[in-house]
C-alpha cells in the first residue's frame, strides 16, 4: 500500500477543483513586505483537503489571513529557543533550510554510532518529585548533550507525507494529550502529532518525565516573549508583527486563535498543545520547495541525463509516488505526487531496520545522509558521510539496484540531477518562505562561553567541567529570575558552591575574580554532578552583560575548581 498515492486517490477529486480555484497566486497580507505567496496551484496539498480543519492551501478569502496568521506564528515558534527546558535548542536548531531542512551540526556520535543530532543536556527527575520545564528542577543529569540515535529528515515537503519519522510513527491522526482520538483530526494530522513531540523528549528539547498534562510547557510558554533570545535585526518580516507586539505568547495566542471556527483552538485560552501544533504544522504546510530547476523547467542537458540514469538504475522504485515520474508537454512532474521523490514508504537500505524513504528534495545541501548518517561502530550498516559516499553506496554496496559501474561522466550527470536540480535556491539562500531569524546558538554556540581551567582532586586526573548552558532569564517586572549551572566530573558527594563575579579573572584556578555573591547548590551527587538552579535576583541593568561563574569544591581534603563560564541575561 503506498500512502502517497493512498492521498492522490483521496483527494484526487478536491484537487481538481483546488487546481482551477487556486490558479492565480494567493495575496499575501503582507506582500508590500515579503512578496505574493508562491504559486503552487501545481502542487498537491494532502494535508489541506476539505474538513481539515488545519487547512493551508486551499482557503478561500478571508480565511487566507487567518491561515497565514497561524503560519506565521508557527515561524515564530519553530525558531524559538524558548521551546526547550533550557532555552537552548530550538526546532530549527536541528533543521536548517540551509542544510535542507537537516542538522548541519558536525561531530554528533550516539551511544549507538550513529551520527544523529545534538539536542539538550540530559536532565533528571528532581530528587524533590516535581517535574517541571526545568525552571527550577530538575537538576541536570550529565554534562554532555545528548544526540539522536537517528538523523534528522528534513521538515521541508515533510507536508506531503501521511506518516513522519523515520519509523513512520507519527501520523495519520492526531489524538488528544492523553491519547483519545480526536474525531476532528483522524486525518492529515501527521504534522500536528509531530510537532508536540519534541518539545517533550529528553533528547531533544525536553526532560525526563516531562508531558502536556502536567502544563509546564505551556505554563513557560505563556509569560515568553516570541524570539526573545534572538537579534531583533534578523528577524523576518513577515513574523515581526508578532514580536513587534511586546506581548508574550498567551496573549499572541489568543490574537490568531480566538474565534477559529475549530473550537479546540478557538474557544480555548493562551497557549495550548493543540493551538502549538496547528501553529507549527501549519508552518510546515508553507515550507513548499516548487522552485527548482526540475520545476521551472530549467534543467540543464547534463541534469536531464542524470534524471534517466537514475530512471535506468530504478531509484524511482521508492524515490517516487508513482515509479515512474514523467514530464508532461508543459514541462512539470505529470503527477504532483512525484514532487516529494519518496514513495513514503518502508525499505531497507543500509541497515537492517527499515526506513520510511527520504525524499531527494534538497538533498544537494545535507552535510549527512540516511538515517543513520555517519558513525563508526562496526556494525554491518553503512554510513553515507558526503556525496561521494551516497553515489558510491548506491552504485556498489546496494546491488539489487544495479546502478553498476557509472563512467565520470554519467557519475558527474547523476551528481548534477541529484545535488543541484533538486535543490530550490530559496532554500539553500534561505530567503522567503524559508528565511528565518538568526539562533542565539550560533551567535553563541553551546559551550562557547567555558575558558580556563579547572584543579583536579589531590591524586585524581579528573578536572571538574562546568555545565553553563541555559542562558539566564531576568524578568524585569518581577517574578522569578532564573538560571541554571551545573557542574560535572567533580568529586563524588563534595559540597559545592558556585562563584558569581560581574569580571572575569586570569588567576588561575580563580578564573572568577571574587566570589561576589556565592550560591547554595543541591551537593555533588555520587556521579559527581552537582545543579544549580534556583532563583537569582539579576537586576534589569544585567540585561545582556555578561557575568562568570566558577564552581569551587571541597571533597574533604582539598579545595577543587572547574573551568569557568560567561553567562549573558536575556528576558521576555
Ligand atoms: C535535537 C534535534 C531536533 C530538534 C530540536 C527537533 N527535531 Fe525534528 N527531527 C529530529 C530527528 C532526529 C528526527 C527523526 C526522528 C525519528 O525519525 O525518529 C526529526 C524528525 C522531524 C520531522 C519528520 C520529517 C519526516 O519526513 O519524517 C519533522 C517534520 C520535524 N522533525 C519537525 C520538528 C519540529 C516541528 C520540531 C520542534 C517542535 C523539531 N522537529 C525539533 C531532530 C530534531
Ligand atoms: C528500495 C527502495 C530504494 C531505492 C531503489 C533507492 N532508494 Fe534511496 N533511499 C531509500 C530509503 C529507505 C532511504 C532512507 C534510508 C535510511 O535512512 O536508512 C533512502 C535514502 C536516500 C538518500 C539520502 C536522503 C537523505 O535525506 O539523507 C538519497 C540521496 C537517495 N536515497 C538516493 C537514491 C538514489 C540516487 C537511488 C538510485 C540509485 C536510490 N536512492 C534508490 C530507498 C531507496
Amino acid at each position: 500500500m503506498n500512502s502517497v498515492r493512498s492521498f492522490a486517490i483521496g483527494a484526487a477529486a478536491t484537487l481538481g477543483v483546488a487546481a482551477s480555484a487556486v490558479a492565480a497566486p494567493q495575496h499575501h497580507p503582507l506582500a508590500a513586505l515579503i512578496g505574493d505567496v508562491p504559486d503552487t496551484s501545481n502542487w498537491p496539498h494532502p494535508a489541506a483537503t476539505a474538513g481539515n480543519p488545519f487547512v493551508r492551501s486551499t482557503a478561500p478569502a478571508p480565511d487566507i489571513q487567518l491561515r497565514d496568521q497561524i503560519a506565521q506564528l508557527g515561524k515564530t515558534l519553530f525558531w524559538d529557543e524558548q521551546l526547550s527546558s533550557d532555552h537552548t535548542m530550538s526546532c530549527g536548531t536541528c533543521h536548517l533550510p540551509s542544510a535542507g531542512g537537516t542538522d548541519s551540526r558536525m561531530g554528533a556520535v550516539h551511544a549507538n554510532g550513529n551520527f544523529g543530532a545534538f539536542g539538550v543536556v540530559p536532565q533528571a527527575v528532581s530528587a524533590f518529585g516535581t517535574v517541571d520545564y526545568g525552571f527550577l528542577n530538575p537538576p541536570s543529569a550529565e554534562f554532555d548533550r545528548e544526540v539522536t540515535p537517528v538523523t534528522p529528515p528534513t521538515m521541508i515537503g515533510a507536508y506531503l507525507f501521511e506518516f513522519l519519522f523515520w519509523d513512520r510513527r507519527a501520523g495519520p491522526d492526531f489524538d488528544d494529550m492523553f491519547g483519545n482520538p480526536l474525531p476532528q483530526f483522524a486525518q492529515f494530522g501527521a504534522l500536528e502529532d509531530l510537532a508536540v513531540e519534541p518539545p517533550l523528549s529528553p533528547v531533544e528539547m525536553g526532560h525526563e518525565a516531562l508531558d502536556w498534562p502536567s502544563g509546564f510547557i505551556q505554563a513557560k510558554l505563556d509569560p515568553a516573549f516570541p524570539l526573545a533570545l534572538v537579534d531583533p535585526s534578523t528577524i523576518p518580516p513577515d513574523i515581526q508583527w508578532i514580536t513587534g507586539m511586546g506581548a508574550p505568547y498567551a496573549k499572541i495566542f489568543d490574537i490568531v486563535f480566538n474565534g477559529h471556527p475549530e473550537p479546540l483552538l478557538g474557544a480555548v485560552n493562551g497557549v495550548t498543545r493543540e493551538r502549538l501544533a496547528a501553529a507549527i504544522a501549519h508552518y510546515h504546510r508553507t515550507l513548499i520547495p516548487d522552485q527548482a530547476p526540475i520545476d521551472l523547467g530549467t534543467m540543464t542537458y547534463d541534469q536531464m541525463e542524470g534524471f534517466r540514469i537514475m530512471e535506468r538504475s530504478s531509484c524511482f522504485r521508492c524515490h517516487s509516488a508513482s515509479q515512474n515520474p514523467q514530464f508532461g508537454p508543459n514541462g512539470l512532474l505529470v503527477d504532483p505526487f512525484d514532487n516529494l521523490f519518496s514513495d513514503g514508504e518502508f525499505h531497507s537500505i543500509n541497515i537492517d531496520v527499515p526506513r520510511k524513504t527520504a525524499t531527494l528534495r534538497n538533498v544537494g545541501l545535507h552535510v549527512k545522509f540516511t538515517s543513520t548518517g555517519h558513525g563508526g561502530d562496526g556494525s554491518t550498516r553503512v554510513f553515507v558521510n558526503n556525496q561521494s559516499d551516497l553515489i558510491d553506496f548506491y552504485e556498489q554496496e546496494f546491488p539489487p539496484l544495479g546502478t553498476g559501474p557509472l563512467t565520470p561522466l554519467e557519475r558527474q550527470q547523476f551528481a548534477d540531477f541529484l545535488f543541484n536540480a533538486l535543490t530550490d535556491p530559496r532554500v539553500a539562500a534561505e530567503t522567503f518562505p524559508f528565511d528565518r531569524p538568526q539562533l542565539y546558538s550560533e551567535l553563541h554556540p553551546f559551550e562557547g562561553n567555558e575558558y580556563g581551567l579547572g584543579t583536579p582532586p589531590i591524586g585524581s586526573p579528573i578536572v571538574p567541567n562546568i555545565i553553563a548552558n541555559s542562558p539566564p532569564l531576568i524578568l524585569p517586572n518581577g517574578g522569578i529570575d532564573w538560571f541554571k549551572v551545573g557542574v560535572g566530573d567533580a568529586p563524588p558527594n563534595a559540597v559545592a558552591w558556585l562563584l558569581i563575579d560581574p569580571a572575569p579573572a586570569a588567576n588561575h584556578p580563580l578564573w572568577v575574580a571574587g566570589p561576589a555573591v556565592i550560591l547554595p547548590t543541591n551537593p555533588i551527587n555520587a556521579q559527581g554532578i552537582g545543579t544549580v538552579q534556583q532563583p537569582v535576583a539579576l537586576a534589569p541593568a544585567m540585561l545582556g552583560v555578561p557575568f562568570y561563574a566558577q564552581w569551587m569544591m571541597y571533597d574533604g581534603v582539598s579545595r577543587v575548581f572547574s573551568n569557568a563560564a560567561e553567562l549573558i541575561p536575556f528576558h521576555w
